[in-house]
C-alpha cells in the first residue's frame, strides 16, 4: 500500500518555514552557514525527506519534487538574500574603519629643529656683529704655520703637549683650536679689527663627561690702539650676560697660552652642580670656558702688524661647554651622539 503524501508536504512546508526563519535570525555568517548545512546539507533535512519519496505513488511524486524543488529553490535564494546582507555590513564596516579625508592637507615632513650649539653660537653671532665684529670662517685642515707657529708656538714649545694634535700624512693638521683664524683675520684684514670665528676643533683626547675629541670653539679677537684688559673684561661679561640672560659667577685667574700675555682663564661656576662637584666639573665647581688675554706682541708682529701701534685682545669661547652650560646638559657626548629623543628637547 502507498503512503499519504499530506505528512510529507506538511513536513516540508514545516522544514521550510522552519529554515527561513533561521535564516532571518542567523547573527553571523557562521550562523548563516550552519543553518544551509542543516537545510540544504547532503545529510540535511530536504534531503532526509527526498529520501521518503520513493514510497509515493509515481504522480504524487512528482508533485512532491516540486514542491521539494520549490523548497530548496526558495531556501537558497533567502540564503544568497541574507547572505548578501551580510557582506554588505562587513564592507560598511571596513569603510567605516579605513575611512580617511582625503581633502585634508597631507602630514608633511616633521620640522626638524637647530642643534644647540647651534642656537647658542647664532647668538653669539648676533651679539658681536651688532658691536661691530666680523664672522670669520677658516679651514679645518690647517697648516702647522696657522695652528701652532704663528701663535708663538714655535716646534719644540712645550705648549704643542697641550694640545694632541691629529697630525696628516703631508705635514698638515686638523686644527686643535679656532686661533689660526685670528692668524688669517690678521693677515687679510689687518688692524683696526673685530672678528669672531666659530668651529669646530679636534684633539686627539680620551673623551669623558666634559671632553670630546671633536668639539666647537669660538674664537675672538679686538685689534686697535690702546685696548686694555678692561675692554676684555667688558667683552666677556657681555658675552656671559647674553647668553645666560643672568647674573652667573665667573673667575678670573692667570692662565698661560703663548700667544696672549698676560693671559688669564676665565671659569664659571659649574651650572650642572651648582658649583657643589659633579663629573662635569671634575667635582671641582668649576669649568673652565673662557681661555682670553691680551695679544702676545710676537703674534702681531708675525701677521704684519706693528706692536708699537696696535694692541689687542683674544679669546677662545669652548662653545661646547657653554651649551652644556646654558642648557644643563650633563655629559657632553649627548651632543653629537645623534639621538633624537636628545635633539628633540631643543
Ligand atoms: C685654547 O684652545 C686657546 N686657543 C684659547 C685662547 C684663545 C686663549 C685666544 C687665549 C686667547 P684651551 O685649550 O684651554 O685654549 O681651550 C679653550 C676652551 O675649549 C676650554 O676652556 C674649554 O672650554 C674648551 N675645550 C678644551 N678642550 C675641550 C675638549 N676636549 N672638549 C670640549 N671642550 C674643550
Amino acid at each position: 500500500m502507498q503512503e499519504s503524501t499530506l505528512p510529507l508536504e506538511s513536513t516540508l512546508v514545516e522544514l521550510e518555514a522552519h529554515a527561513k526563519e533561521r535564516i532571518a535570525n542567523a547573527a553571523t555568517p557562521d550562523d548563516l552557514e550552519a543553518v544551509r548545512v542543516e537545510a540544504l546539507g547532503r545529510k540535511g533535512t530536504l534531503a532526509q525527506a527526498s529520501k521518503q519519496m520513493g514510497k509515493l505513488a509515481p504522480e504524487e511524486r512528482a508533485r512532491i519534487g516540486k514542491l521539494l524543488n520549490a523548497a530548496k529553490e526558495t531556501l537558497e535564494t533567502a540564503l544568497e538574500t541574507r547572505k548578501a546582507e551580510f557582506d554588505r555590513q562587513a564592507l560598511a564596516a571596513r569603510l567605516d574603519a579605513e575611512w580617511i579625508d582625503l581633502t585634508l592637507p597631507a602630514p608633511g615632513p616633521r620640522p626638524g629643529s637647530l642643534h644647540p650649539i647651534t642656537q647658542v653660537q647664532m647668538e653669539i653671532e648676533d651679539l658681536f656683529t651688532s658691536m661691530g665684529f666680523a664672522v670669520l670662517g677658516g679651514p679645518e685642515v690647517e697648516t702647522e704655520y696657522h695652528n701652532f707657529d704663528a701663535l708663538n708656538i714655535p716646534a719644540d714649545h712645550p705648549a704643542r703637549d697641550m694640545q694632541d694634535t691629529f697630525w696628516l700624512k703631508d705635514g698638515n693638521l686638523l686644527r686643535t683650536h679656532t686661533s689660526p683664524v685670528q692668524v688669517r683675520g690678521m693677515e687679510r684684514l689687518g688692524p683696526p679689527l673685530r672678528m669672531i670665528a666659530p668651529g669646530r676643533v679636534f684633539r686627539n683626547e680620551e673623551v669623558d663627561a666634559s671632553h670630546e675629541h671633536t668639539f666647537y670653539q669660538l674664537e675672538g679677537m679686538m685689534i686697535d690702539r690702546e685696548v686694555s684688559v678692561a675692554h676684555l673684561i667688558y667683552f666677556m661679561k657681555t658675552l656671559l650676560s647674553h647668553i645666560f640672560g643672568r647674573e652667573v659667577t665667573v673667575r678670573l685667574r692667570p692662565g698661560y697660552f703663548p700667544f696672549v700675555e698676560p693671559g688669564f682663564e676665565l671659569d664659571i661656576q659649574c651650572l650642572i652642580c651648582g658649583g657643589a662637584g659633579c663629573p662635569v666639573c671634575k667635582y671641582g665647581g668649576w669649568v673652565e670656558l673662557l681661555p682670553c688675554g691680551l695679544v702676545n706682541p710676537n703674534v702681531l708682529r708675525m701677521s704684519g702688524i706693528d706692536p708699537e701701534e696696535w694692541n689687542g685682545f683674544a679669546f677662545g669661547l669652548g662653545l661646547t661647554r657653554l651649551a652644556m652650560m646654558r642648557y644643563a646638559i650633563d655629559d657632553i657626548r649627548h651632543l653629537q651622539g645623534g639621538d633624537l629623543r636628545f635633539l628633540k628637547q631643543f
